[in-house]
């Protein structure tokens, strides 16, 4: 069966992580996109030069052409900065900004019918300028920060109870920054629940290192931000889009209405499949996990209504 044509923007730490797990799983074939003459096309032959000792059969090009993302079912946009340390994403607003914007209008021109997948950062408010940029409707913009923040809290609950990863769920929700909203109910090991297990002091502490866990990396590598795993959460959505599967997954998405908020782009859980994002699902919240999620909410509608000054 002929591959998709998988185009991703950026060809950094996240972009090519991102193509190589695309080329390992046989995902897809991957056009590889960068501002900077060469780059993409250096990694494209060196990422390419793995396929006879992996076996995947998938295509790799690099270029600096945009026009190149044509045709393409799903485009990936990682380009931008990252943070240093001390920074947050909010940070990175203006600056990111005025990379992802343009890069949005040239994917509405160039892959008119492509499902977009944002990961470039500050995130919630990237997917709402991508939405914006190209007048696409929400099933096809989305942003991944969920699976990565929901999988750095089943890590760091798995360490606690000396289990494994694959053993805890967990969905993290709201926004990609300090309103995260990790939902106590959806924390399970072994499908029983954590509250079982953890005390909430316990449970807070691990939630705020999971709202931390960027900037515990940013730190550590004092150069760049997390890739490896921010990669492994993105591929994971493109697979769910690529294949069809209607697997429900925690995506950035536009509501309308759904949780009671309107006019903003934050975590949810949705059902994905060919078409996007095909249904969110409303879990149940506490109260508080509802006042946390609107906090969140109005966070990411007031920088989005920021960026009207500081678009250039
Ligand atoms: N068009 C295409 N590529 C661009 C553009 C542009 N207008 N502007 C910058 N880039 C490219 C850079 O040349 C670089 O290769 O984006 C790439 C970004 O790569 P890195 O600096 O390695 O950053 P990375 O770690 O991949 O993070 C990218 O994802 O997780 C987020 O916060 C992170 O916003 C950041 C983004």
């Amino acid at each position: 069966m002929a591959l998709p044509t998988v185009t991703v923007i950026g060809a950094g730490q996240v972009g090519a992580t991102t193509t190589h797990l695309l080329a390992l799983k046989g995902l897809a074939n991957v056009i590889l996109i960068d501002i900077v003459d060469g780059l993409a096309q250096g990694k494209a032959l060196d990422l390419m030069q793995s396929a006879p000792i992996e076996g995947f059969g998938g295509s790799i090009q690099g270029t600096t052409d945009f026009n190149a993302m044509a045709g393409s079912r799903l485009v990936m946009i990682t380009a931008g900065l990252p943070r240093k340390p001390g920074m947050s994403r909010e940070d990175l607003l203006a600056a990111n900004a005025n990379i992802v914007g343009p890069i949005a209008s040239r994917m509405a021109s160039a892959a008119p019918e492509a499902v977009a997948i944002v990961v470039t950062n500050p995130l919630d408010v990237m997917v709402a300028f991508t939405l914006q940029r190209t007048g696409w409707p929400r099933q096809r913009v989305m942003g991944m920060a969920g699976v990565l923040d929901s999988a750095r809290l089943r890590v760091l609950i798995a360490e606690r109870l000396q289990v494994a990863p694959s053993q805890v769920h967990a969905m993290v929700l709201g926004s990609h920054g300090d309103l995260m909203v990790p939902v106590v109910r959806s924390v399970t090991v072994d499908g029983r629940p954590i509250t079982e297990r953890l005390s909430p002091e316990e449970l807070d502490r691990l939630f705020q290192r999971t709202r931390d866990g960027g900037a515990e990396i940013v730190a550590l590598l004092k150069q760049g931000s997390a890739f490896y795993a921010p990669a492994t959460g993105v591929v994971a959505m493109a697979r769910a889009i690529l294949q069809n599967t209607h697997e429900v997954l925690p995506v950035c998405a536009s509501l309308e209405g759904e949780y009671g908020l309107r006019d903003a782009c934050i975590g949810v859980p949705a059902q994905l499949g060919a078409a996007g994002i095909e249904r969110i699902v409303e879990m149940e919240l506490t109260a508080e996990e509802r006042r946390a999620l609107q906090a969140a909410a109005e966070q990411v509608r007031a920088s989005t209504k920021s960026l009207s000054t500081l678009v250039s």
